[in-house]
């Protein structure tokens, strides 16, 4: 696709679908590889290190919006170049080293790219916040050729990610001058989320060291009975 300088009215309503369009494939070709590596964890290993799985298009107001604040000219061809976050998806995993696995499963995959990684886990902002984030693109194949497109991509734990709605939602109402004593709650709050994902951690680590200790009994004659009786 052609993005040109000076597009007229038609030419920007034009290039607006069609680069939504892109962004919309984008996020529905990540999700489907996200799915597969469900999928495949959950035959091959009975587990299931994805808890659930976000995916939103950035609106046209906040896109206007961030434009201005980084100072930008508003153009479609302006903000396919300078935002990274149009197309967003979001998967919160049970346990941190879920997280890079996830990671690392999705960076390997032939036609991804990654053009930048912020690890909020290691480097946690000031604020408290953490997550992995990723900036990827994944071709897009259209009639006038093939389109890389970028798609953010958060990973989180359950306890990241109710932290970050919290903060999110008092950012939001307070916009951004919250009382203090909010942002010291809010920062020992992730201290406490993160001492939280490390004890559940090695908690399930237990479970799993212990249960492969324990043989499996088979079940009774009683209990095989029935259940064939249910299963006919
Ligand atoms: P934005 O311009 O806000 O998109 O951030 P950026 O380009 O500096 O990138 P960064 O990777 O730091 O943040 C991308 C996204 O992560 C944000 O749009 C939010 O969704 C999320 N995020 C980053 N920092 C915070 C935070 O302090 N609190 C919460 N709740 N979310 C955050
Ligand atoms: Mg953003």
């Amino acid at each position: 696709m052609v993005l040109k300088h000076n597009m007229t009215q038609k030419d920007d309503v034009d290039g607006w679908t069609s680069t939504m369009f892109l962004y919309n494939s984008a996020l529905k070709k990540i999700k489907v590889k996200i799915e597969i590596l469900q999928e495949e964890f959950r035959q091959l290993y009975s587990y299931n290190p994805i808890e659930h799985v976000s995916s939103r298009i950035k609106t046209p107001e906040s896109i206007v919006k961030k434009l201005h604040r980084h100072g930008k000219e508003v153009s479609v061809e302006e903000m396919v170049n300078s935002l990274n976050d149009i197309a967003g998806i979001r998967i919160i995993c049970s346990f941190t080293p879920d997280i890079y696995q996830i990671a690392e499963m999705l960076a390997n995959q032939d036609d991804i790219t990654v053009l930048s990684v912020k690890d909020y886990i290691e480097h946690p902002k000031e604020n408290g916040y953490r997550s992995y984030h990723m900036i990827v693109t994944i071709p897009i194949y259209v009639a006038t050729g093939t389109v890389q497109t970028k798609v953010e991509v958060q990973i989180r734990t359950i306890a990241m990610d109710f932290w970050a709605s919290l903060e999110h939602k008092i950012h939001y109402k307070f916009e951004g001058n919250a009382p203090a004593h909010m942002y010291s709650e809010l920062k020992n709050c992730a201290e406490i989320a993160a001492k939280l994902d490390e004890k559940m951690l090695a908690l399930n680590n237990t479970i799993i060291e212990e249960s492969a200790k324990i043989q499996p009994s088979d079940p009774s004659p009683e209990l095989e009975q029935d259940i064939e009786r249910l299963a006919i």
